[in-house]
Order: structure tokens, then sequence, then C-alpha cells
């Protein structure tokens, strides 16, 4: 695993960004495997920038999300859906047919699943994965005690994880139950992976992944296995501030 440890959220998103656009150079046809949560944010934004500046074409780019929320409508404000278009599709010049999200609201779950898993394997893999990491260690929806080798399925939410996500929405009780996620095998079929973490409160799931143990309980250490990660956190994510 490549280790980069920078200052702070504004840096480790103009890296991340960076390392994206370096991507989309080398290919401009390349998958890009993305995420959602607050820490991606800052990428977008630099990403969103460096579009306008004409620094990344996304024009022959496509997208496959990791995961969506199980009972959202695509058009509901908090779906990943929106989320993405909201802080990146609709800021720049990718075409919204090469952007890929699991439904949340499909009529057969197991159906959408196997789908979304062979979509992955039909426009991607990915070249390049963008992930964060959830204070307990989940990737994706991938929660602690998660198949280690399992692709896209349904997974009801932990309630630390619903808590977490919580800040989004107006009620607690309005955060959904379950979630749709690529599971830990579809994630490892990336050929790259970029691994953001910002913040102290990450600084116990980096310390638990750097000690280097793969362990069911701690969905991210399957990361361990993959031959290329590369992990940007700042400063406080490290447990240096
Ligand atoms: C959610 C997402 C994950 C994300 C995690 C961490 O649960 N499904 O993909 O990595 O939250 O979120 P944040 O970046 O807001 O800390």
């Amino acid at each position: 695993m490549e280790v980069i440890i920078v200052n702070d959220y504004e840096q480790l998103s103009q890296r991340a960004c960076d390392i994206i656009v370096e991507q989309v150079h080398m290919n401009p046809e390349s998958v890009l495997g993305l995420a959602t949560g607050g820490t991606p944010l800052g990428t977008y934004r630099e990403l969103v920038q460096a579009n306008g500046n004409g620094k990344i074409d996304f024009k022959h780019v496509s997208t496959l999300n990791l995961d969506e929320y199980i009972g959202l409508d695509s058009s509901h404000p908090q779906s990943y859906r929106q989320f993405m278009k909201r802080e990146l599709f609709d800021a720049i010049n990718i075409s919204e047919t090469r952007t890929y999200i699991p439904d949340g609201r499909p009529d057969d779950l197991e159906e959408e699943c196997r789908r979304y898993e062979a979509l992955i394997e039909a426009i991607g893999p990915p070249d390049l994965q963008l992930l964060g990491i959830g204070e307990n260690g989940h990737i994706g929806f991938n929660e602690p005690g998660s198949d280690m080798d399992g692709e896209t399925h349904i997974v009801e939410l932990t309630e630390s994880t619903r808590a977490a996500n919580a800040r989004f929405f107006d009620k607690d009780e309005d955060v959904p139950a379950h979630a749709i996620t690529m599971g830990i095998r579809s994630i490892l079929k990336s050929k790259r992976i970029l691994l953001l973490a910002s913040g102290e409160r990450k600084a116990r799931a980096i310390k638990r992944l750097l000690q280097g143990e793969e362990d069911a309980n701690f969905p991210a250490s399957a990361l361990l296995a993959h031959p290329h990660v590369t992990l940007v956190m700042d400063q406080a994510a490290y447990g240096m501030k």
C-alpha cells in the first residue's frame, strides 16, 4: 500500500484530484469508481474546477458508484444519485448516460444486485476506485462481519453508520435502514484503489488498517490484499494532531 500523508483536508482533496486527472490523461476512456460521504466532497470540488480550467475532460469517462440507499427514489435529495449530480455530474462535462449508480428502488432487489455486478464486469472494472472509510472500517456499505468475498448485495446498516450519516437527513429516523452496495470482492476488482481518510474521527480505523491484519470484522483490511492501493490521508487521520 502506498501511503501519502498530507497536512490537511485541502491538500488531501488536491492530491486526490491530481491522481484522478493523471488517470484520465493516461486513458481518456477511464472508468472511475466513485464514492459518497463527506470525504470526497473536496476532491469533487477540485475536479469541477479542473474540468472548468480544461485540465480534465470527462467526455469519454464512465463512472460506477459504490452504493445507494434502499427505499429512496433516485430523485430523493439524499439519494446518492442526487448527491453525485449535485456535487459532480451536473458541474462537469460527463454524459449522464455513462454514470452508473445502483437503483435504490428496484422491483426486485436480488435482480438489481445481479444486474449491477454484471455492469461492473461489462463497463469496468474501474481503472481507479475512489474510496472512503467508515469509522468502524466499513467500505462502501460493507459493514463489519461482511463476507470478505461478497459481490453486490443488500445490507442492513449498523446503528453507528446510520448515526454517522444522520447529518445528511432532517430527522434521524429518515436515515434508511438498508442499502445496496458493491461487495468487497466487487471493490477489489478495480485496477487501482484510492482510499481517502480525513480527520481525527478516522484515526482509529486508519491505525487498525495500518496494523496490517486481514479481519472480517474490519472490512477495510480486505484492501491489504489488493496490489495497487494508494491511501491519502491528512495528519489528523494519521493521529498526528
Ligand atoms: C458512507 C458511505 C461510504 C463512506 C462512509 C464514510 O457510509 N457509504 O462510502 O466511505 O460513509 O463517510 P465520510 O466520508 O462522510 O466519513
